[in-house]
This record gives structure tokens, sequence and C-alpha cells, in this order.
């Protein structure tokens, strides 16, 4: 979908919306309160006193509980949908149907099916409908980005990520709420690592390869953690990319229940290799402090080339995405990611779901023939 949107003038200001402020608002707000032609105007979440609470952090004068009633909000400009993933669809097309733009975070639906109309009632508004995904965001991520586009590494043909999940005692306190919807693949859209976690992960799979995933094999095992609550781990996907040369990619979850991982988010932390004709890279962060080394290691020609000074804090991600968002909006761009973008990756998500059930490899094209093309 092209941008439409027309680029505001020098002192016109981006004035936004939140709809839902549970625990990631805490770091979605960040570009929003920064950015000195954006304003957070209104929030609104089923929850008053959580809504209110945020208002009152971040100095929101409007509060709502009711989405539509934000959404009649002339002073709302654009919208961050921050709602479980059977909400999204709703949601967004109601925003955008307000003439609202939006930022949707992923995964952008549960199914195609429920991306597809949203990408029609997009395409019909002239509205700019984001999908915001943190961790292209994230700057060893970007650099590693910036070396693989300049050839540092020759050219990329393989791309591996690995995930720790830690001791859940540890890091940010979760609501009981924040997990049960999770955990509940008719609302969440499938597992909470695999799905949930693992869009970003699929995200990065394709982000550094400048090819298409076609083909997709996983295994993934459901743990169960206590009454009623399972986890998609341990988990193991890999994939090819199509055309030439052959190269494949993996990823894998571990959950590693008793070890203490540093973070002040998420009990997790992922590393990424990307493997080149000529080169490595490696980025060993992300969501959390696992590791003391170099968040970014480059090896070439005989030679290992450290980055210790690169941002590494999670919350920096978060920060960049909002502030893109507003650049986007105000200079009438698209912005990344658009919606054919997250089409890809949710087809990817949703195909390593379907080999693990069937036991069997997937083609990316039987999920995106049936959803039309
Ligand atoms: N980028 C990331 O790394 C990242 C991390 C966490 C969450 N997320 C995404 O952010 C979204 C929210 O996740 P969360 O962890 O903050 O969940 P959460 O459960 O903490 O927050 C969801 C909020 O939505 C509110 N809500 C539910 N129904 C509503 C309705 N009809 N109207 C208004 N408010 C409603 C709830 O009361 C709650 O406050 C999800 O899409 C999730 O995948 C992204």
């Amino acid at each position: 979908m092209k941008a439409r949107a027309k680029a505001k003038g020098a002192t016109e200001r981006i004035r936004v919306g939140f709809i839902g402020c549970g625990r990631i608002a805490d770091l979605q707000c960040l570009g929003y309160l920064e950015h000195p032609r954006a304003e957070i105007v209104a929030v609104c979440d089923l929850d008053a006193a959580r809504a209110q609470r945020r208002a009152e952090e971040w100095g929101v004068p409007k509060v709502y509980t009711d989405v539509e009633q934000l959404l009649a909000d002339p002073d709302v400009d654009a919208v961050e949908i921050l709602t479980p993933h059977h909400l999204h669809e709703v949601h967004a097309a109601a925003a955008l149907e307000a003439g609202k733009h939006v930022s949707l975070q992923k995964p952008p639906t549960r199914t195609l099916e429920e991306l597809d109309r949203l990408i029609g009632v997009a395409e019909r508004s002239g509205r700019i409908l984001r999908v915001f995904e943190n961790f292209m965001y994230y700057p060893p991520h970007q650099k590693a980005k910036e070396l693989v586009e300049e050839g540092a590494i020759g050219t990329p043909i393989s791309v591996r990520v690995k995930t720790a999940l830690g001791r859940l005692t540890d890091g940010w306190q979760i609501e009981p709420e924040t997990q049960t919807w999770r955990m509940d693949p008719k609302r969440c859209g499938g597992g909470p690592a695999t799905f949930d976690h693992g869009y970003h992960c699929f995200h990065m799979g394709r982000f550094f390869i400048p090819a298409e995933v076609d083909r997709v094999h996983a295994f993934i095992h459901w743990t169960r953690l206590a009454d009623n609550a399972w986890i998609d781990v341990p988990a193991l996907i890999s994939w090819r990319y199509a055309g030439d040369p052959i190269r494949y990619g993996s990823w894998e979850v571990v959950p590693s229940f008793q070890m203490r991982i540093r973070t002040e988010y998420y009990v997790s932390d992922d590393r990424l290799e990307i493997h080149g004709t000529r080169g490595i890279i490696w980025v060993n962060c992300c969501t959390g402090k696992l590791l003391d080394e170099p968040s970014l290691v480059l090896y070439r020609d005989g030679e290992t080339r450290a980055y210790h000074d690169l941002p590494t804090d999670w919350a920096e991600s978060f920060r960049r995405g909002g502030l893109d968002f507003v650049g986007a909006l105000l200079e009438g761009r698209a912005p990344p990611q658009g919606v054919d973008e997250a089409r890809r990756t949710l087809a990817f998500a949703l195909a390593a779901a379907r080999s693990a059930e069937e036991g069997r490899e997937v083609a990316l094209s039987e999920l995106l023939v049936s959803a039309g093309g």
C-alpha cells in the first residue's frame, strides 16, 4: 500500500491516541513523548484505572474506556493499537474508517484473512497503516543491517536466531490477564512463544536476506506450565529462501526456566548470527542482558571487529519506532513495515505453526494462495 497521506506543514503536530494501556505501553510511549511535533492527546483502556494512571504518567488530557469514543474525537490524528490480538482487526479497521492513521502492534492479526480484510479497509481509507515490529529498530540489528547492505560479509547466505527463555519470576511483572490471553490460541492466534514472540524472530529471518522465505519446517512442543497454562517450547524452526543461491535460516527457542537472565523487561534474550560468503555478524543481545559480550561482532578477512558502544537497551527500539512513525506521517512517506511486508512475516509465522501441527514441510504459497495471492 502506498502512503497517500499529505505531508503536514512545518508547524503541525501529530496528535496520538493510545488504545490499550497495558504492559508494553510502558515502552511504546517513548517516541511519542519525545518527538517535538507529537503529542499523546488521549488514552483508552477498558480498565479505567489503568487508563487514568497512564494519563497521569504521560500528562494526557483525555481518558476513555470506549474505543468508539476515542475514535470519534476529532483531536486524534493517529492511534497506537496495543490491545490483545483478537481485537486488532476490529480496532484497526474502526480507526481507519474514522480517518485515523494507525500504528498496529505485531502480529498485525491472527490470520491472513483478518489481515487482508484490514488491508482492504486501509486502502479505501487512504490512511497509513503500519505494523510495528520493534526488533528492526533495535540499534545492533540496525547496525547489522547496515553492514550487510554495505557488503561487509559478502552475500548473506544464512540467518540463525536463538532465543533463551529464563526464570519466569525475574524481570517485568506481568498481569495474569496479559498472560491468559497470550496463552489462549483463540485470542493470541498461536502460541505465546512461536507466534506472539515469534513474529519478531520470523521478521529477523526476513530482514537481512534479500530473498523471500518459501518453505518452512518446524518442531514445536507444547509444555504445560500449570493448569490451563501451556507454552509452545522448545521449538526449532528452519526455512529456505527462494532463488539462487540456495540458503537456509533457523530459529530455536530454548526453555531454560531455571536460568537467571538479567533483564529489565521480559525474561528472555535473543541472539542472532548472519553468515555471509565473506564473513559473519553476531548480535549478542536484544530483550535482555544475557552475555557480557560486545553487542555486535563482525568477522571478516581473518579479523574480528567488536562494537561496544551501540545502544543496547531494548527500550531504544520502541523509542526509534515511535519517532519513525511520527516522522513518516509528517513527511507523508510510507513507514516500515507496510502491510505487504507484514503479510509475508505473518504467513511465515503461520506456516511454521502449520508445519508443526501437520508434521511436514509447508510452502508459504499454500497460505498466501488460499488467502488470495
Ligand atoms: N513489540 C513487542 O516487543 C511487544 C511486547 C509486548 C506486547 N506487544 C504487543 O502489544 C499488544 C499488547 O500487549 P501487552 O503485553 O501490552 O498486553 P496487555 O494485556 O498488558 O495490555 C492490553 C490492554 O488492552 C486493554 N484492552 C483489552 N480490550 C480492550 C478494549 N476493547 N478496549 C480498550 N482496551 C482494551 C486491556 O485492558 C489491557 O490494558 C499486543 O499486540 C502484543 O503482541 C508487543
